[in-house]
Protein backbone atom coordinates (compact mmCIF):
# COMPACT_ATOMS: atom_id res chain seq x y z
CA UNK A 1 0.00 0.00 0.00
CA UNK A 2 2.75 2.03 1.26
CA UNK A 3 4.92 1.58 -1.91
CA UNK A 4 2.02 3.22 -4.25
CA UNK A 5 1.85 7.09 -2.87
CA UNK A 6 2.91 9.32 -5.39
CA UNK A 7 6.30 10.54 -6.04
CA UNK A 8 6.50 14.36 -5.03
CA UNK A 9 8.37 16.52 -7.81
CA UNK A 10 8.96 20.71 -7.65
CA UNK A 11 10.49 22.78 -9.64
CA UNK A 12 10.39 26.89 -9.47
CA UNK A 13 8.13 26.62 -12.64
CA UNK A 14 7.64 24.46 -15.85
CA UNK A 15 11.25 23.35 -16.35
CA UNK A 16 11.59 20.17 -13.87
CA UNK A 17 8.69 18.91 -16.32
CA UNK A 18 11.89 18.15 -17.92
CA UNK A 19 13.46 15.54 -15.12
CA UNK A 20 9.58 14.62 -14.78
CA UNK A 21 9.67 12.97 -18.32
CA UNK A 22 12.72 11.19 -17.80
CA UNK A 23 11.51 9.73 -14.04
CA UNK A 24 8.29 8.75 -16.36
CA UNK A 25 10.16 6.99 -18.85
CA UNK A 26 12.38 5.60 -17.08
CA UNK A 27 9.56 4.46 -13.92
CA UNK A 28 6.30 4.71 -15.77
CA UNK A 29 4.02 2.92 -13.10
CA UNK A 30 4.80 5.55 -10.23
CA UNK A 31 1.95 8.03 -9.29
CA UNK A 32 3.53 11.26 -9.09
CA UNK A 33 2.58 15.06 -8.56
CA UNK A 34 4.53 17.91 -10.09
CA UNK A 35 4.29 21.35 -8.38
CA UNK A 36 5.35 24.18 -10.64
CA UNK A 37 5.77 27.34 -8.33
CA UNK A 38 5.97 29.48 -11.24
CA UNK A 39 4.39 32.50 -9.25
CA UNK A 40 7.65 32.40 -7.81
CA UNK A 41 9.99 32.47 -10.61
CA UNK A 42 12.49 32.41 -11.27
CA UNK A 43 14.53 31.41 -8.02
CA UNK A 44 17.37 32.40 -9.45
CA UNK A 45 17.73 35.73 -8.43
CA UNK A 46 15.85 35.14 -4.66
CA UNK A 47 18.38 35.37 -2.16
CA UNK A 48 19.66 31.93 -0.05
CA UNK A 49 16.79 32.43 2.68
CA UNK A 50 13.93 32.77 0.24
CA UNK A 51 15.19 29.53 -1.63
CA UNK A 52 14.93 27.83 1.44
CA UNK A 53 11.88 28.72 2.00
CA UNK A 54 10.00 28.32 -0.87
CA UNK A 55 11.66 24.65 -1.20
CA UNK A 56 10.25 24.13 2.37
CA UNK A 57 6.73 25.04 1.72
CA UNK A 58 6.92 22.76 -2.07
CA UNK A 59 8.08 20.20 0.36
CA UNK A 60 5.25 20.23 2.95
CA UNK A 61 2.87 20.81 0.12
CA UNK A 62 3.73 17.45 -1.62
CA UNK A 63 4.23 15.47 2.20
CA UNK A 64 0.56 17.32 2.95
CA UNK A 65 -0.91 15.28 -0.89
CA UNK A 66 1.34 11.68 0.51
CA UNK A 67 4.34 12.10 -1.38
CA UNK A 68 6.53 8.97 -0.38
CA UNK A 69 9.77 10.37 -1.50
CA UNK A 70 10.74 14.36 -2.79
CA UNK A 71 12.74 14.91 -6.15
CA UNK A 72 13.88 18.72 -6.58
CA UNK A 73 13.78 19.02 -10.17
CA UNK A 74 15.39 22.37 -9.41
CA UNK A 75 19.07 22.94 -9.37
CA UNK A 76 18.99 26.27 -8.14
CA UNK A 77 16.65 24.87 -4.98
CA UNK A 78 18.85 22.12 -4.86
CA UNK A 79 22.49 23.90 -4.52
CA UNK A 80 20.60 26.27 -2.13
CA UNK A 81 18.14 24.36 0.24
CA UNK A 82 18.81 20.29 0.07
CA UNK A 83 21.07 19.89 2.87
CA UNK A 84 18.43 21.82 4.98
CA UNK A 85 15.21 19.49 3.09
CA UNK A 86 17.15 16.26 4.60
CA UNK A 87 17.64 17.68 8.22
CA UNK A 88 13.99 18.48 8.44
CA UNK A 89 11.80 16.39 6.87
CA UNK A 90 12.18 12.60 7.33
CA UNK A 91 11.55 11.09 3.69
CA UNK A 92 14.50 10.32 0.81
CA UNK A 93 14.94 13.92 -0.85
CA UNK A 94 16.94 13.57 -4.40
CA UNK A 95 18.27 16.56 -6.07
CA UNK A 96 19.76 18.09 -9.16
CA UNK A 97 23.02 19.29 -9.42
CA UNK A 98 25.19 20.18 -12.67
CA UNK A 99 26.79 17.51 -14.24
CA UNK A 100 29.85 19.11 -14.21
CA UNK A 101 32.15 15.89 -13.20
CA UNK A 102 31.28 13.86 -15.92
CA UNK A 103 32.01 16.51 -18.37
CA UNK A 104 34.92 16.97 -16.66
CA UNK A 105 35.77 13.24 -17.08
CA UNK A 106 35.15 13.31 -20.96
CA UNK A 107 36.45 16.82 -21.50
CA UNK A 108 39.24 16.50 -24.13
CA UNK A 109 39.89 20.18 -24.95
CA UNK A 110 39.86 20.81 -20.89
CA UNK A 111 37.42 23.61 -21.48
CA UNK A 112 33.87 23.40 -20.15
CA UNK A 113 31.42 25.52 -20.09
CA UNK A 114 28.29 25.45 -18.02
CA UNK A 115 25.21 27.64 -18.02
CA UNK A 116 22.95 27.98 -14.94
CA UNK A 117 21.30 30.60 -12.57
CA UNK A 118 23.06 33.10 -10.69
CA UNK A 119 21.85 31.17 -7.40
CA UNK A 120 23.31 27.49 -8.57
CA UNK A 121 26.48 29.12 -9.61
CA UNK A 122 27.25 31.45 -6.24
CA UNK A 123 25.83 28.68 -4.66
CA UNK A 124 28.64 26.86 -1.93
CA UNK A 125 27.37 23.17 -3.15
CA UNK A 126 28.41 24.10 -6.43
CA UNK A 127 31.83 26.04 -5.62
CA UNK A 128 32.91 22.78 -3.49
CA UNK A 129 31.57 20.48 -6.30
CA UNK A 130 33.19 22.36 -8.98
CA UNK A 131 36.21 23.30 -6.32
CA UNK A 132 37.04 19.48 -6.46
CA UNK A 133 37.91 19.50 -10.77
CA UNK A 134 41.12 19.36 -11.21
CA UNK A 135 43.35 22.10 -11.62
CA UNK A 136 43.97 21.61 -15.58
CA UNK A 137 40.45 21.76 -16.18
CA UNK A 138 38.77 25.21 -17.01
CA UNK A 139 35.13 25.92 -16.17
CA UNK A 140 33.37 28.43 -17.77
CA UNK A 141 30.66 29.63 -16.22
CA UNK A 142 27.92 31.83 -17.53
CA UNK A 143 24.53 32.70 -15.74
CA UNK A 144 21.51 32.62 -18.04
CA UNK A 145 19.89 35.96 -17.11
CA UNK A 146 16.42 36.20 -18.83
CA UNK A 147 16.54 32.74 -20.12
CA UNK A 148 14.01 31.18 -17.27
CA UNK A 149 11.36 33.55 -17.43
CA UNK A 150 11.36 33.46 -21.19
CA UNK A 151 11.08 29.50 -21.00
CA UNK A 152 7.97 30.36 -18.33
CA UNK A 153 6.25 32.14 -21.21
CA UNK A 154 6.48 29.65 -23.94
CA UNK A 155 9.18 32.02 -25.86
CA UNK A 156 11.70 29.34 -26.67
CA UNK A 157 11.99 30.26 -30.45
CA UNK A 158 11.62 33.86 -29.86
CA UNK A 159 14.50 36.41 -31.58
CA UNK A 160 15.31 37.61 -27.75
CA UNK A 161 16.15 33.63 -26.65
CA UNK A 162 17.87 32.89 -29.65
CA UNK A 163 20.24 36.34 -29.21
CA UNK A 164 20.68 35.65 -25.29
CA UNK A 165 22.02 32.25 -26.01
CA UNK A 166 24.28 33.63 -28.83
CA UNK A 167 26.05 35.89 -26.11
CA UNK A 168 25.95 33.15 -23.42
CA UNK A 169 27.64 30.51 -25.68
CA UNK A 170 30.31 33.36 -27.03
CA UNK A 171 32.48 33.27 -24.31
CA UNK A 172 32.26 29.52 -23.93
CA UNK A 173 33.12 28.66 -27.91
CA UNK A 174 36.53 31.73 -27.21
CA UNK A 175 37.92 29.74 -24.55
CA UNK A 176 36.95 26.51 -26.95
CA UNK A 177 35.05 24.10 -24.39
CA UNK A 178 33.98 20.28 -25.58
CA UNK A 179 31.61 19.90 -23.40
CA UNK A 180 28.09 22.70 -22.28
CA UNK A 181 26.77 21.72 -19.15
CA UNK A 182 23.06 22.54 -18.10
CA UNK A 183 22.94 23.24 -15.12
CA UNK A 184 19.27 24.54 -14.81
CA UNK A 185 16.39 22.15 -15.33
CA UNK A 186 14.83 24.52 -17.53
CA UNK A 187 17.47 24.39 -20.15
CA UNK A 188 16.87 21.20 -21.36
CA UNK A 189 14.06 22.85 -23.78
CA UNK A 190 16.56 25.21 -25.55
CA UNK A 191 18.32 21.99 -26.47
CA UNK A 192 17.46 22.43 -30.45
CA UNK A 193 18.23 25.94 -30.47
CA UNK A 194 21.86 25.61 -28.72
CA UNK A 195 22.52 22.65 -31.46
CA UNK A 196 22.16 24.84 -33.86
CA UNK A 197 24.09 27.44 -32.20
CA UNK A 198 26.86 25.01 -31.40
CA UNK A 199 29.88 23.38 -33.76
CA UNK A 200 29.52 19.97 -33.71
CA UNK A 201 32.00 18.82 -31.75
CA UNK A 202 30.49 20.30 -28.18
CA UNK A 203 28.46 18.09 -26.47
CA UNK A 204 25.23 19.35 -24.25
CA UNK A 205 25.07 17.37 -20.71
CA UNK A 206 22.33 17.87 -18.19
CA UNK A 207 21.30 15.97 -15.38
CA UNK A 208 17.70 14.34 -16.46
CA UNK A 209 18.28 10.62 -16.72
CA UNK A 210 21.27 10.72 -14.04
CA UNK A 211 18.61 12.13 -11.37
CA UNK A 212 15.66 9.48 -12.87
CA UNK A 213 18.23 6.28 -12.24
CA UNK A 214 18.83 8.25 -8.75
CA UNK A 215 15.13 8.09 -8.25
CA UNK A 216 15.07 4.44 -9.33
CA UNK A 217 18.16 3.26 -7.30
CA UNK A 218 16.27 4.97 -3.72
CA UNK A 219 12.88 3.74 -4.40
CA UNK A 220 15.02 -0.07 -4.17
CA UNK A 221 17.17 1.01 -1.45
CA UNK A 222 13.93 1.69 0.57
CA UNK A 223 11.60 -0.66 -0.74
CA UNK A 224 9.47 2.52 -2.02
CA UNK A 225 9.11 0.94 -5.74
CA UNK A 226 5.79 0.78 -6.37
CA UNK A 227 4.37 -2.79 -6.92
CA UNK A 228 1.66 -1.83 -9.25
CA UNK A 229 1.65 -2.23 -13.27
CA UNK A 230 -1.80 -0.40 -13.48
CA UNK A 231 -2.52 3.49 -15.55
CA UNK A 232 -0.80 5.46 -13.19
CA UNK A 233 -1.93 8.97 -11.82
CA UNK A 234 0.03 11.60 -12.84
CA UNK A 235 -0.84 14.90 -11.24
CA UNK A 236 0.56 18.53 -12.16
CA UNK A 237 -0.05 21.40 -10.11
CA UNK A 238 0.41 25.20 -11.43
CA UNK A 239 -0.13 28.12 -9.20
CA UNK A 240 0.40 30.34 -12.25
CA UNK A 241 -0.77 30.06 -16.32
CA UNK A 242 -1.86 26.66 -17.03
CA UNK A 243 -1.56 26.91 -20.45
CA UNK A 244 1.99 27.29 -20.14
CA UNK A 245 2.41 24.05 -17.93
CA UNK A 246 -0.04 22.31 -20.76
CA UNK A 247 2.19 23.24 -23.99
CA UNK A 248 5.26 21.36 -21.95
CA UNK A 249 3.05 18.32 -21.12
CA UNK A 250 1.91 18.57 -24.89
CA UNK A 251 2.85 14.61 -25.38
CA UNK A 252 1.63 13.59 -22.14
CA UNK A 253 -2.13 15.24 -22.44
CA UNK A 254 -4.18 12.06 -22.37
CA UNK A 255 -1.91 10.87 -19.53
CA UNK A 256 -2.04 13.62 -17.04
CA UNK A 257 -4.19 15.97 -15.39
CA UNK A 258 -3.00 19.60 -15.03
CA UNK A 259 -5.10 21.80 -12.26
CA UNK A 260 -4.19 25.46 -10.68
CA UNK A 261 -3.46 25.25 -7.27
CA UNK A 262 -3.10 28.03 -4.54
CA UNK A 263 0.15 27.74 -2.75
N1 LIG B 1 14.64 25.08 -12.97
C1 LIG B 1 15.40 25.92 -12.08
C2 LIG B 1 16.82 25.38 -11.97
O1 LIG B 1 17.04 24.22 -12.30
C3 LIG B 1 15.24 27.31 -12.55
C4 LIG B 1 15.70 28.28 -11.58
C5 LIG B 1 14.96 29.57 -11.54
O2 LIG B 1 13.75 29.58 -11.30
O3 LIG B 1 15.65 30.60 -11.67
O4 LIG B 1 17.73 26.03 -11.53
Amino acid sequence: MYNNKPLGIFDSGVGGTSIWKEIHSLLPFENTIYLADSKNAPYGYKSVDEIISLSIKNTELLLEMGCKIIVVACNTATTNAISILRQKFNVPIIGIEPAIKPAALKTQSKNIGILATKGTLNSSLFMSTSGEVTNDISIIEVIGEGLVPLIEEGNIDSDETIMLLKKYLQPMLKANIDYLVLGCSHYPYLIPQLKKLLPENVSIIDSGEAIARQTKNILDLYNLASLSKEKPKLQFFTNSEINVLRKFLIDYSNKVTIKNLAF
